[in-house]
């Protein structure tokens, strides 16, 4: 099974690009940037990583952030991802990125966008990429528009929107001024929700703030009326199953409901979230949960083909990767 996933032409369409720090990157920037980190060898900063929530994770999360500063780190971090989502059969990504964890520390989004640039121009011909702008939840919302605002130079290199950090308590309610600013400048939309939070939290990133994929949606589950409508509205959920392990969304891998959701008709797709700190990137996340879930090639397949369908890519690119997962699934002799 795990060839299989690995040769699999897939989209990522749930990937923090912070979260894809390795502690080895982190330990050669803090050197480079004369950053001070609170680990002091990259064992030490494995050793931390045991989370409870995802307040937990967030923490550690930002702190190892701060090593980030020159356009060549946000380049470099770039490529290092670009090269394992390549190697685990990423055919397109969409790719989070979260603009206010680099200004608070005075680094201009300029020199974000152009180091990630670089790298997704190097990789161009073995993976198509695009950026998500994602607002800090746990700030207020002005700093949301202050952040598009800041953004508005740098439209072309963006195709939409999203919304992460701390969930439970700041509701997508908060950022609908944001929202539709981008909506005016023809961003795409999408939003975290249900991750920790209830399905009131979903309910809301939909018809609040218009989002048309919702990043995780596990508790989405406890309010039949809204995986109805998932079902119905064929609304795509990007969800990361050893995210959610390891975060204690769910306390067994056993019991994620992702083979649920699919079985009911939801459009489910698997992503890695943060893959340095989850202990694995995309394909490692397919193996997981086909093993815990018992999944067969076959749904794998779908789960593949749900990710290149509900990406933002054009027409034309999504119609050659559907071509491509096509002969791959009919060379594997999988219907
Ligand atoms: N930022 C990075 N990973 C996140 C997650 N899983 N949930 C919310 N915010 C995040
Ligand atoms: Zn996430």
């Amino acid at each position: 099974m795990h060839n299989f996933i690995k040769g699999l032409p897939k989209a990522e369409l749930h990937l923090h690009i912070e979260g894809t720090l390795e502690p080895e990157l982190m330990f050669t920037l803090a050197k480079k940037n004369e950053v001070e980190l609170p680990f002091a060898s990259v064992e030490d900063v494995r050793a931390a990583y045991e989370f409870d929530d995802l307040q937990s994770f967030l923490d550690i999360y930002y702190q190892g952030a701060a090593v980030l500063i020159t356009e060549s780190d946000f380049a470099e971090l770039m490529s290092e991802y670009l090269e394992r989502a390549i190697a685990d059969g990423v055919r397109h990504a969409e790719i989070f990125f979260d603009p206010q964890t680099h200004s608070e520390r005075g680094v201009d989004i300029g020199t974000v966008i152009g180091g990630f640039r670089k790298a997704q121009a190097e990789f161009a011909d073995s993976i198509s990429t695009s950026l998500i702008l994602c607002f800090l939840r746990h700030l207020p919302p002005h700093a949301a528009v202050d952040t598009f605002e800041a953004a508005r130079p740098y439209l072309d290199d963006i195709m939409g929107l999203g919304l992460d950090s701390s969930e439970v308590g700041n509701p997508p309610e908060r950022f609908v001024e944001a929202y539709a600013l981008g909506r005016d400048a023809g961003l795409r939309l999408v939003a975290h929700a249900g991750e920790e939070a209830g399905p009131d939290y979903v309910w809301a990133a939909l018809d609040v703030l218009g989002a048309e994929r919702i990043d995780h949606g596990v508790r989405a589950e406890d309010d039949p009326e809204l995986v109805e409508r998932l079902v119905r509205e064929q609304i795509p959920l990007t969800m990361c199953p050893l995210s959610n392990q390891e975060l204690q969304v769910v306390p067994d891998l056993r019991d994620h409901n992702l083979k649920r959701l699919l079985d009911r008709g939801v459009k489910v797709t698997i992503n890695s979230d943060d893959p340095a700190y989850f202990g694995g990137y995309v394909a490692e996340n397919y193996a997981m949960a086909a093993t815990a879930l018992g999944l067969t090639r076959t749904e794998v397949g779908r789960i593949a083909r749900n990710s290149i369908e509900a990406s933002f890519v054009d027409d034309e690119r999504k119609a050659e990767l559907l071509t491509e997962l096509d002969q791959y699934l009919a060379s594997h002799e999988v219907h």
